[in-house]
Protein backbone atom coordinates (compact mmCIF):
# COMPACT_ATOMS: atom_id res chain seq x y z
CA UNK A 1 0.00 0.00 0.00
CA UNK A 2 1.30 3.68 -0.99
CA UNK A 3 2.18 5.46 2.05
CA UNK A 4 -0.57 8.25 3.54
CA UNK A 5 0.24 11.58 2.97
CA UNK A 6 0.36 13.28 5.92
CA UNK A 7 -0.33 16.73 6.77
CA UNK A 8 0.79 19.18 10.03
CA UNK A 9 -1.68 21.54 11.49
CA UNK A 10 -0.06 23.93 13.43
CA UNK A 11 -2.42 25.87 16.65
CA UNK A 12 -4.32 29.12 15.29
CA UNK A 13 -5.22 31.37 17.49
CA UNK A 14 -8.34 32.73 15.00
CA UNK A 15 -9.33 32.30 11.29
CA UNK A 16 -10.34 35.58 9.06
CA UNK A 17 -11.25 35.96 5.44
CA UNK A 18 -13.62 36.04 2.74
CA UNK A 19 -13.90 33.55 0.39
CA UNK A 20 -16.04 31.08 -1.87
CA UNK A 21 -16.21 27.64 -1.28
CA UNK A 22 -15.94 24.75 -4.46
CA UNK A 23 -19.04 24.21 -6.42
CA UNK A 24 -21.67 22.05 -4.78
CA UNK A 25 -20.74 18.31 -5.42
CA UNK A 26 -24.49 16.75 -4.74
CA UNK A 27 -25.46 19.53 -7.50
CA UNK A 28 -22.63 19.01 -9.80
CA UNK A 29 -23.73 15.25 -10.42
CA UNK A 30 -27.17 15.79 -10.76
CA UNK A 31 -26.83 18.45 -13.20
CA UNK A 32 -24.33 16.40 -14.70
CA UNK A 33 -26.23 13.45 -15.01
CA UNK A 34 -29.87 15.35 -16.16
CA UNK A 35 -27.86 17.14 -18.49
CA UNK A 36 -26.61 13.80 -20.25
CA UNK A 37 -30.56 12.52 -20.37
CA UNK A 38 -31.82 16.10 -21.63
CA UNK A 39 -32.19 17.05 -25.21
CA UNK A 40 -29.46 19.76 -25.91
CA UNK A 41 -26.53 20.94 -24.71
CA UNK A 42 -25.91 22.58 -20.94
CA UNK A 43 -22.79 24.58 -20.13
CA UNK A 44 -22.22 24.51 -16.19
CA UNK A 45 -19.80 26.82 -14.26
CA UNK A 46 -18.20 26.58 -10.81
CA UNK A 47 -18.52 22.57 -11.21
CA UNK A 48 -17.26 20.40 -8.23
CA UNK A 49 -13.64 20.36 -8.55
CA UNK A 50 -12.67 17.15 -6.60
CA UNK A 51 -12.63 13.78 -7.60
CA UNK A 52 -15.92 12.42 -7.25
CA UNK A 53 -17.62 14.35 -9.76
CA UNK A 54 -14.76 13.53 -11.99
CA UNK A 55 -16.06 9.53 -11.38
CA UNK A 56 -19.61 11.35 -12.34
CA UNK A 57 -18.08 12.88 -15.68
CA UNK A 58 -15.91 9.52 -16.26
CA UNK A 59 -18.59 7.27 -15.96
CA UNK A 60 -20.88 9.47 -18.20
CA UNK A 61 -17.94 9.51 -21.02
CA UNK A 62 -17.94 5.43 -21.14
CA UNK A 63 -21.79 5.84 -21.49
CA UNK A 64 -21.17 7.86 -24.93
CA UNK A 65 -22.05 10.85 -23.37
CA UNK A 66 -19.89 14.85 -24.97
CA UNK A 67 -18.43 16.42 -22.42
CA UNK A 68 -16.09 19.26 -22.86
CA UNK A 69 -14.31 21.13 -19.52
CA UNK A 70 -13.25 24.46 -19.52
CA UNK A 71 -11.43 26.42 -17.19
CA UNK A 72 -12.29 27.30 -13.89
CA UNK A 73 -14.79 25.04 -13.33
CA UNK A 74 -17.01 25.15 -16.28
CA UNK A 75 -17.95 22.00 -17.92
CA UNK A 76 -20.39 21.27 -21.04
CA UNK A 77 -22.64 18.50 -21.55
CA UNK A 78 -23.97 17.47 -24.70
CA UNK A 79 -27.32 15.34 -23.64
CA UNK A 80 -28.54 12.26 -25.74
CA UNK A 81 -31.59 11.94 -24.49
CA UNK A 82 -33.52 9.80 -22.10
CA UNK A 83 -32.65 6.44 -23.08
CA UNK A 84 -29.76 6.87 -25.79
CA UNK A 85 -26.93 6.06 -23.93
CA UNK A 86 -24.38 3.56 -24.93
CA UNK A 87 -23.57 -0.15 -23.92
CA UNK A 88 -20.02 0.77 -22.18
CA UNK A 89 -16.90 -1.55 -23.45
CA UNK A 90 -15.83 -2.04 -19.89
CA UNK A 91 -16.87 -1.69 -16.30
CA UNK A 92 -17.79 1.81 -14.66
CA UNK A 93 -15.60 3.27 -11.89
CA UNK A 94 -16.92 5.77 -9.12
CA UNK A 95 -14.41 5.93 -7.49
CA UNK A 96 -15.17 7.03 -4.03
CA UNK A 97 -18.34 8.44 -4.81
CA UNK A 98 -21.39 6.64 -3.32
CA UNK A 99 -23.61 9.28 -4.98
CA UNK A 100 -22.66 8.33 -8.26
CA UNK A 101 -22.91 4.66 -8.09
CA UNK A 102 -26.83 5.18 -6.44
CA UNK A 103 -28.06 7.60 -8.71
CA UNK A 104 -26.38 6.26 -12.13
CA UNK A 105 -27.85 2.98 -10.71
CA UNK A 106 -31.18 4.33 -11.30
CA UNK A 107 -30.81 5.74 -14.83
CA UNK A 108 -28.84 2.36 -15.78
CA UNK A 109 -31.66 0.14 -14.57
CA UNK A 110 -33.62 1.78 -17.62
CA UNK A 111 -30.94 1.85 -20.21
CA UNK A 112 -31.59 -1.14 -22.52
CA UNK A 113 -28.44 -3.11 -21.97
CA UNK A 114 -26.26 -4.05 -19.11
CA UNK A 115 -23.79 -2.63 -16.82
CA UNK A 116 -21.15 -3.31 -14.02
CA UNK A 117 -20.54 -0.42 -11.95
CA UNK A 118 -18.01 -0.21 -8.77
CA UNK A 119 -15.43 1.57 -6.95
CA UNK A 120 -12.84 1.65 -4.36
CA UNK A 121 -12.29 -0.16 -1.26
CA UNK A 122 -14.86 1.36 0.49
CA UNK A 123 -17.42 2.21 -1.69
CA UNK A 124 -17.17 -1.39 -2.47
CA UNK A 125 -18.34 -2.27 1.67
CA UNK A 126 -20.84 0.12 1.62
CA UNK A 127 -24.68 -1.31 1.49
CA UNK A 128 -26.91 -1.11 -2.12
CA UNK A 129 -29.73 -3.12 -1.33
CA UNK A 130 -31.32 -0.30 -0.24
CA UNK A 131 -31.32 0.74 -3.96
CA UNK A 132 -31.21 -2.24 -5.32
CA UNK A 133 -34.59 -3.65 -3.30
CA UNK A 134 -36.92 -0.58 -4.99
CA UNK A 135 -34.60 -0.83 -8.61
CA UNK A 136 -35.82 -4.43 -8.97
CA UNK A 137 -39.52 -4.17 -8.13
CA UNK A 138 -39.10 -1.63 -11.06
CA UNK A 139 -38.32 -4.41 -13.10
CA UNK A 140 -34.71 -4.08 -13.37
CA UNK A 141 -32.16 -6.93 -12.68
CA UNK A 142 -29.47 -5.98 -10.54
CA UNK A 143 -26.22 -8.54 -9.35
CA UNK A 144 -24.22 -8.02 -6.16
CA UNK A 145 -21.69 -8.94 -4.17
CA UNK A 146 -24.00 -9.74 -1.35
CA UNK A 147 -25.62 -6.41 -1.56
CA UNK A 148 -22.25 -4.01 -1.94
CA UNK A 149 -21.05 -2.91 -5.00
CA UNK A 150 -19.88 -3.87 -7.91
CA UNK A 151 -23.28 -3.72 -9.34
CA UNK A 152 -24.16 -5.06 -12.81
CA UNK A 153 -27.30 -3.99 -13.42
CA UNK A 154 -29.11 -5.60 -16.59
CA UNK A 155 -31.33 -2.65 -17.67
CA UNK A 156 -35.04 -2.63 -19.34
CA UNK A 157 -37.68 -0.80 -19.82
CA UNK A 158 -39.34 0.02 -16.07
CA UNK A 159 -42.55 0.46 -14.55
CA UNK A 160 -43.58 2.80 -12.08
CA UNK A 161 -43.70 1.87 -8.05
CA UNK A 162 -43.97 3.74 -4.98
CA UNK A 163 -41.45 3.49 -2.48
CA UNK A 164 -41.08 3.88 1.14
CA UNK A 165 -37.56 3.98 1.87
CA UNK A 166 -36.71 2.76 5.59
CA UNK A 167 -34.03 5.22 5.91
CA UNK A 168 -34.05 8.72 5.51
CA UNK A 169 -31.90 8.86 2.42
CA UNK A 170 -31.29 12.06 -0.70
CA UNK A 171 -29.22 8.80 -2.87
CA UNK A 172 -32.09 6.50 -2.50
CA UNK A 173 -34.75 9.07 -3.22
CA UNK A 174 -32.87 10.61 -6.43
CA UNK A 175 -32.06 6.99 -7.37
CA UNK A 176 -35.49 5.92 -7.18
CA UNK A 177 -36.45 9.33 -9.13
CA UNK A 178 -33.83 9.22 -12.15
CA UNK A 179 -35.64 5.19 -12.30
CA UNK A 180 -38.99 6.83 -12.90
CA UNK A 181 -37.85 9.36 -15.26
CA UNK A 182 -37.26 6.70 -17.82
CA UNK A 183 -40.08 4.37 -16.38
CA UNK A 184 -43.57 4.11 -17.42
CA UNK A 185 -46.59 5.56 -14.84
CA UNK A 186 -45.82 7.74 -11.92
CA UNK A 187 -43.19 7.02 -9.80
CA UNK A 188 -43.67 8.20 -6.21
CA UNK A 189 -40.75 8.17 -3.23
CA UNK A 190 -42.20 8.78 0.63
CA UNK A 191 -39.48 9.69 2.77
CA UNK A 192 -39.10 9.05 6.56
CA UNK A 193 -37.35 12.49 6.84
CA UNK A 194 -37.13 15.18 4.46
CA UNK A 195 -33.58 14.97 2.70
CA UNK A 196 -31.91 17.71 0.15
CA UNK A 197 -33.98 18.24 -2.60
CA UNK A 198 -31.53 18.85 -5.16
CA UNK A 199 -32.97 16.16 -7.30
CA UNK A 200 -36.28 17.48 -7.29
CA UNK A 201 -35.11 21.44 -7.80
CA UNK A 202 -33.09 19.85 -10.85
CA UNK A 203 -35.51 18.13 -12.29
CA UNK A 204 -37.58 21.46 -12.52
CA UNK A 205 -34.23 23.04 -13.68
CA UNK A 206 -34.22 21.20 -16.59
CA UNK A 207 -37.96 21.45 -17.62
CA UNK A 208 -39.02 18.67 -16.31
CA UNK A 209 -42.40 18.50 -14.15
CA UNK A 210 -42.06 16.70 -10.33
CA UNK A 211 -45.02 16.87 -7.65
CA UNK A 212 -44.60 17.65 -3.82
CA UNK A 213 -47.12 16.73 -1.00
CA UNK A 214 -44.80 17.10 2.45
CA UNK A 215 -42.96 13.83 2.25
CA UNK A 216 -43.65 12.84 -0.97
CA UNK A 217 -42.27 13.21 -3.83
CA UNK A 218 -43.89 12.12 -7.53
CA UNK A 219 -42.19 12.37 -11.01
CA UNK A 220 -43.90 11.14 -14.43
CA UNK A 221 -41.84 8.84 -16.63
CA UNK A 222 -40.67 9.41 -19.92
CA UNK A 223 -40.81 13.33 -20.12
CA UNK A 224 -38.22 15.21 -21.75
CA UNK A 225 -35.64 17.32 -20.21
CA UNK A 226 -33.80 20.11 -22.14
CA UNK A 227 -30.75 21.33 -21.49
CA UNK A 228 -29.61 24.71 -20.35
CA UNK A 229 -26.92 27.09 -19.09
CA UNK A 230 -26.57 26.92 -15.33
CA UNK A 231 -24.38 28.03 -12.02
CA UNK A 232 -23.58 25.77 -9.40
CA UNK A 233 -23.40 27.32 -5.53
CA UNK A 234 -20.87 26.67 -3.50
CA UNK A 235 -20.60 23.90 -1.35
CA UNK A 236 -22.59 24.23 2.28
CA UNK A 237 -20.91 20.99 3.69
CA UNK A 238 -17.50 22.41 2.54
CA UNK A 239 -17.99 25.95 3.90
CA UNK A 240 -19.12 23.90 6.70
CA UNK A 241 -15.73 23.81 8.51
CA UNK A 242 -14.62 26.95 7.81
CA UNK A 243 -17.75 28.21 9.80
CA UNK A 244 -17.22 25.82 12.66
CA UNK A 245 -13.69 26.92 12.95
CA UNK A 246 -14.83 30.91 12.92
CA UNK A 247 -17.42 29.62 15.26
CA UNK A 248 -15.08 28.26 18.08
CA UNK A 249 -11.98 30.61 17.97
CA UNK A 250 -11.96 34.09 19.63
CA UNK A 251 -11.64 36.86 17.38
CA UNK A 252 -12.57 34.72 14.43
CA UNK A 253 -14.36 36.19 11.66
CA UNK A 254 -15.15 34.47 7.75
CA UNK A 255 -17.61 35.18 4.86
CA UNK A 256 -18.56 32.79 2.40
CA UNK A 257 -19.18 33.96 -0.62
CA UNK A 258 -21.73 32.34 -3.06
CA UNK A 259 -22.39 29.54 -0.82
CA UNK A 260 -25.99 27.55 -1.02
CA UNK A 261 -28.33 27.96 1.13
CA UNK A 262 -31.23 25.78 0.24
CA UNK A 263 -32.67 25.05 3.04
CA UNK A 264 -32.15 21.03 2.98
CA UNK A 265 -28.31 21.97 3.54
CA UNK A 266 -28.28 25.10 6.32
CA UNK A 267 -29.33 23.10 10.02
CA UNK A 268 -25.92 23.56 10.75
CA UNK A 269 -26.31 27.54 10.81
CA UNK A 270 -29.08 27.05 13.94
CA UNK A 271 -26.58 24.45 15.03
CA UNK A 272 -23.82 27.41 15.19
CA UNK A 273 -26.42 29.81 16.44
CA UNK A 274 -27.58 27.39 19.88
CA UNK A 275 -23.79 26.84 20.17
CA UNK A 276 -23.09 31.00 20.58
CA UNK A 277 -21.77 31.85 17.38
CA UNK A 278 -23.06 35.22 15.32
CA UNK A 279 -24.13 34.17 12.27
CA UNK A 280 -25.48 36.32 9.41
CA UNK A 281 -27.14 35.58 6.33
CA UNK A 282 -26.98 37.76 2.84
CA UNK A 283 -29.47 35.82 0.45
CA UNK A 284 -28.80 37.22 -3.11
CA UNK A 285 -31.70 37.74 -5.47
CA UNK A 286 -32.34 34.42 -7.90
CA UNK A 287 -30.52 34.73 -11.05
CA UNK A 288 -31.69 32.64 -13.99
CA UNK A 289 -29.04 30.12 -13.94
CA UNK A 290 -29.72 29.74 -10.48
CA UNK A 291 -31.98 27.29 -11.06
CA UNK A 292 -33.73 27.17 -7.96
CA UNK A 293 -31.10 26.76 -5.93
CA UNK A 294 -30.85 29.61 -3.30
CA UNK A 295 -27.64 30.71 -2.48
CA UNK A 296 -25.45 33.89 -0.57
CA UNK A 297 -23.62 35.01 1.90
CA UNK A 298 -22.53 33.96 5.26
CA UNK A 299 -20.67 35.27 8.17
CA UNK A 300 -19.56 33.49 11.05
CA UNK A 301 -18.26 35.09 14.30
CA UNK A 302 -17.31 33.54 17.32
CA UNK A 303 -19.04 35.13 20.59
CA UNK A 304 -19.62 32.59 23.41
CA UNK A 305 -19.06 28.93 23.29
CA UNK A 306 -21.87 26.46 24.95
CA UNK A 307 -22.20 22.68 24.54
CA UNK A 308 -24.21 21.06 21.92
CA UNK A 309 -26.85 18.39 21.41
CA UNK A 310 -27.59 16.66 18.07
CA UNK A 311 -31.18 15.08 18.51
CA UNK A 312 -32.50 12.00 16.41
CA UNK A 313 -34.59 14.22 14.07
CA UNK A 314 -31.96 16.82 13.41
CA UNK A 315 -29.85 13.96 11.99
CA UNK A 316 -30.99 13.88 8.14
CA UNK A 317 -30.58 18.11 7.41
CA UNK A 318 -26.83 17.45 9.19
CA UNK A 319 -26.12 14.40 7.86
CA UNK A 320 -22.71 15.35 5.83
CA UNK A 321 -21.87 18.20 8.94
CA UNK A 322 -21.62 16.15 11.59
CA UNK A 323 -18.35 15.12 11.54
CA UNK A 324 -17.22 19.59 11.22
CA UNK A 325 -19.45 19.70 14.93
CA UNK A 326 -17.70 16.89 16.48
CA UNK A 327 -14.62 19.39 15.73
CA UNK A 328 -16.82 21.92 17.92
CA UNK A 329 -15.87 19.79 21.08
CA UNK A 330 -12.02 20.52 20.59
CA UNK A 331 -12.13 24.38 21.15
CA UNK A 332 -14.07 23.92 24.66
CA UNK A 333 -18.04 22.32 23.93
CA UNK A 334 -19.19 19.18 24.47
CA UNK A 335 -20.66 17.10 21.59
CA UNK A 336 -23.17 14.52 21.89
CA UNK A 337 -25.06 13.39 18.57
CA UNK A 338 -27.35 10.60 18.64
CA UNK A 339 -29.91 9.18 16.18
CA UNK A 340 -27.16 8.87 13.41
CA UNK A 341 -26.22 5.02 13.04
CA UNK A 342 -26.29 5.66 8.79
CA UNK A 343 -22.72 7.62 9.83
CA UNK A 344 -21.55 4.07 10.40
CA UNK A 345 -21.91 3.55 6.20
CA UNK A 346 -20.50 7.06 5.06
CA UNK A 347 -17.25 6.82 3.38
CA UNK A 348 -15.62 5.37 6.32
CA UNK A 349 -17.70 4.02 9.98
CA UNK A 350 -17.71 8.09 10.86
CA UNK A 351 -18.26 7.28 14.37
CA UNK A 352 -15.27 4.49 14.72
CA UNK A 353 -13.13 7.38 13.02
CA UNK A 354 -14.35 10.52 14.82
CA UNK A 355 -14.06 8.84 18.11
CA UNK A 356 -10.63 7.54 17.56
CA UNK A 357 -9.35 10.62 15.39
CA UNK A 358 -10.62 12.97 18.91
CA UNK A 359 -8.82 10.27 21.40
CA UNK A 360 -5.54 10.46 19.53
CA UNK A 361 -5.80 14.32 19.29
CA UNK A 362 -6.25 14.32 23.66
CA UNK A 363 -9.84 14.70 24.06
CA UNK A 364 -12.21 12.26 25.94
CA UNK A 365 -15.22 10.37 23.78
CA UNK A 366 -17.42 7.52 23.89
CA UNK A 367 -18.54 5.71 21.18
CA UNK A 368 -22.53 4.49 20.69
CA UNK A 369 -23.88 2.51 18.20
CA UNK A 370 -25.60 5.26 17.24
CA UNK A 371 -23.72 8.46 17.69
CA UNK A 372 -20.74 9.67 19.97
CA UNK A 373 -20.01 12.45 22.50
CA UNK A 374 -16.67 14.03 22.76
CA UNK A 375 -15.77 16.17 25.57
CA UNK A 376 -13.76 19.06 25.30
CA UNK A 377 -13.28 21.70 28.11
CA UNK A 378 -10.05 21.24 29.06
CA UNK A 379 -6.22 22.09 26.82
CA UNK A 380 -5.94 19.77 23.86
CA UNK A 381 -2.35 17.84 23.87
CA UNK A 382 -2.69 17.54 19.56
CA UNK A 383 -1.48 14.18 18.52
CA UNK A 384 -1.74 11.93 15.22
CA UNK A 385 -5.07 11.75 14.06
CA UNK A 386 -5.73 9.10 11.04
CA UNK A 387 -8.16 10.19 8.54
CA UNK A 388 -9.23 6.84 7.14
CA UNK A 389 -9.50 7.71 3.60
CA UNK A 390 -12.58 10.02 4.74
CA UNK A 391 -12.22 13.52 2.97
CA UNK A 392 -14.70 14.73 5.95
CA UNK A 393 -12.69 12.92 8.54
CA UNK A 394 -9.24 14.73 7.47
CA UNK A 395 -11.01 18.57 7.56
CA UNK A 396 -12.67 17.73 10.85
CA UNK A 397 -9.30 16.44 12.48
CA UNK A 398 -7.56 19.33 10.55
CA UNK A 399 -10.02 21.73 12.22
CA UNK A 400 -9.92 20.76 15.70
CA UNK A 401 -6.28 20.53 15.57
CA UNK A 402 -6.00 24.30 15.50
CA UNK A 403 -7.10 23.82 19.11
CA UNK A 404 -3.99 22.23 20.42
CA UNK A 405 -1.22 22.83 22.42
CA UNK A 406 1.29 21.08 20.19
CA UNK A 407 1.26 20.98 16.60
CA UNK A 408 -0.89 17.50 15.04
CA UNK A 409 -0.51 15.56 11.86
CA UNK A 410 -3.35 13.96 9.83
CA UNK A 411 -2.64 10.86 8.31
CA UNK A 412 -4.38 10.38 4.89
CA UNK A 413 -4.87 13.87 4.37
CA UNK A 414 -5.18 13.93 0.64
CA UNK A 415 -8.61 12.57 1.23
CA UNK A 416 -9.62 16.18 0.86
CA UNK A 417 -9.61 15.81 -2.78
CA UNK A 418 -12.75 13.88 -2.75
CA UNK A 419 -14.46 17.27 -2.36
CA UNK A 420 -11.94 20.28 -1.51
CA UNK A 421 -8.62 19.74 -3.02
CA UNK A 422 -7.38 22.70 -1.79
CA UNK A 423 -8.55 22.97 1.63
CA UNK A 424 -5.30 23.21 3.15
CA UNK A 425 -3.55 25.97 0.72
CA UNK A 426 -6.79 27.64 2.00
CA UNK A 427 -6.86 27.05 5.50
CA UNK A 428 -3.08 28.58 5.69
CA UNK A 429 -4.69 31.55 4.08
CA UNK A 430 -7.46 31.73 6.83
CA UNK A 431 -5.31 31.51 9.77
CA UNK A 432 -2.20 33.30 8.75
C1 LIG B 1 -25.88 12.85 -0.80
C2 LIG B 1 -26.70 12.34 0.17
C3 LIG B 1 -26.22 11.91 1.50
C4 LIG B 1 -24.87 12.51 1.81
C5 LIG B 1 -23.91 12.36 0.66
C6 LIG B 1 -24.45 13.06 -0.57
C7 LIG B 1 -26.47 13.20 -2.10
O1 LIG B 1 -26.12 10.50 1.52
O2 LIG B 1 -24.31 11.91 2.97
O3 LIG B 1 -22.65 12.93 1.00
O4 LIG B 1 -25.80 13.91 -2.89
O5 LIG B 1 -27.59 12.78 -2.35
P1 LIG B 1 -27.39 9.58 1.90
O6 LIG B 1 -28.45 9.87 0.94
O7 LIG B 1 -26.92 8.15 1.76
O8 LIG B 1 -27.72 9.93 3.32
Amino acid sequence: MPPLTAVTIAPARRLRGRLRVPGDKSISHRYAMLAALADGLSMMTHFAPGADCRSTLACLRRLGVEIKEGSAGTVSVMGRGLLHLSSPAAALDAGNSGTTLRLLSGILAGQPFATTIGGDASLSRRPMRRIIEPLERMGARVESSDGRPPLTIHGTALHAIAHRPEVPSAQIKSAVLLAGLLADGTTSVVEPAATRDHTERALVAFSGTVHLDRLTVSVPGRQRLTGRPLSIPGDFSSAAFWLVAAAALPGSRVEIEEVGLNPTRTALLDVLRRFGARVTVEPIADRDEAAGEPRGLVAVECDRMGSIEIAPAEVPGLIDELPAIAALAAHGGEVTVRGAAELRVKESDRIAALVAGFRALGLEADERPDGFTIRGGRPMRGGVADARGDHRMAMAFAIAALAAEQPSTIDGADAVAISYPNFFETLDRLTS
